[in-house]
């Protein structure tokens, strides 16, 4: 969507899965010169430095979505390594420019047990038929979030209506907590806002939020 609109675009996943599936998208239309233009790097948030080369200062905006940030474990218990993640991602970002990263509301999750109930920003959620949650918690601190999707897929003219499970595992990143790792990536030297699906968010409001935005400017 980025490059059709004519942003000049770098797209990153440490998945080869993904990059081949990028890859067969602009190769398709490779003849429209944007998407000729478009790069895909294989590029892990916990290399990033080593992986990535940012134009001049860094890149105007850094947009990180879909809750795929929540898909890095917190694999020593103590957050470090989302703490290097946020620190080299948000080092992609020039003086002036921007991070738009988000997560799912887990504070939600965490509180009821269950996903919010409002209409999904990202997937089509007339085709989700149930997600149920676990939580684990390790040392009465919450580890890990676990869905369970299970969707209907409508006939196409190339296959048959079929029911599609998976489970798929997250950090719960609170919003507060979250909010004070992206301070401490930009080492302070920022202007935080915070979107509930995109909407301008107040603590307290009546409606719950299925995701949280975050849009972090960098001042300096
Ligand atoms: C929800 S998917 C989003 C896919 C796609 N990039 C997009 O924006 O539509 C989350 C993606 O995060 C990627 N990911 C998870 N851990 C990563 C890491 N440490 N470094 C880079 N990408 C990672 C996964 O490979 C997965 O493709």
């Amino acid at each position: 969507m980025l490059v059709e609109e004519g942003f000049s675009m770098v797209s990153v996943d440490a998945s080869d899965k993904m990059l081949k599936y990028a890859l067969k998208t602009r190769w398709n239309r490779r003849k429209e010169p944007a998407f000729d233009q478009w790069v895909i790097e294989e590029g892990n948030w916990l290399t990033l430095e080593r992986d990535i080369s940012p134009p001049g200062t860094g890149f105007d905006a850094v947009i990180c979505l879909g809750n795929s940030f929540a898909h890095l474990p917190d694999f020593k218990g103590d957050q470090s390594d989302q703490r290097l993640a946020l620190h080299n991602i948000a080092r992609m970002v020039r003086p002036g420019g921007i991070l738009i990263i988000d997560h799912r509301n887990y504070d939600y999750i965490l509180n009821t047990g269950c996903a919010p109930q409002g209409k999904n920003i990202y997937y089509k959620s007339d085709l989700t038929q149930d997600i149920s949650t676990s939580v684990l918690w390790v040392n009465n601190k919450a580890h890990m979030v676990t869905l369970d999707y299970t969707v209907q897929i409508p006939a196409s003219e190339e296959s048959q209506p079929e029911v599609s499970k998976f489970r798929l595992s997250y950090y719960p990143h609170r919003l507060d907590s979250f909010t004070a790792l992206l301070h401490e990536a930009f080492g302070g030297q920022c202007e935080h806002m915070v979107y509930g699906d995109f909407l301008p968010f107040t603590p307290g409001q009546e409606t719950d939020p299925c995701y949280f935005i975050h849009v972090t400017k960098r001042t300096a």
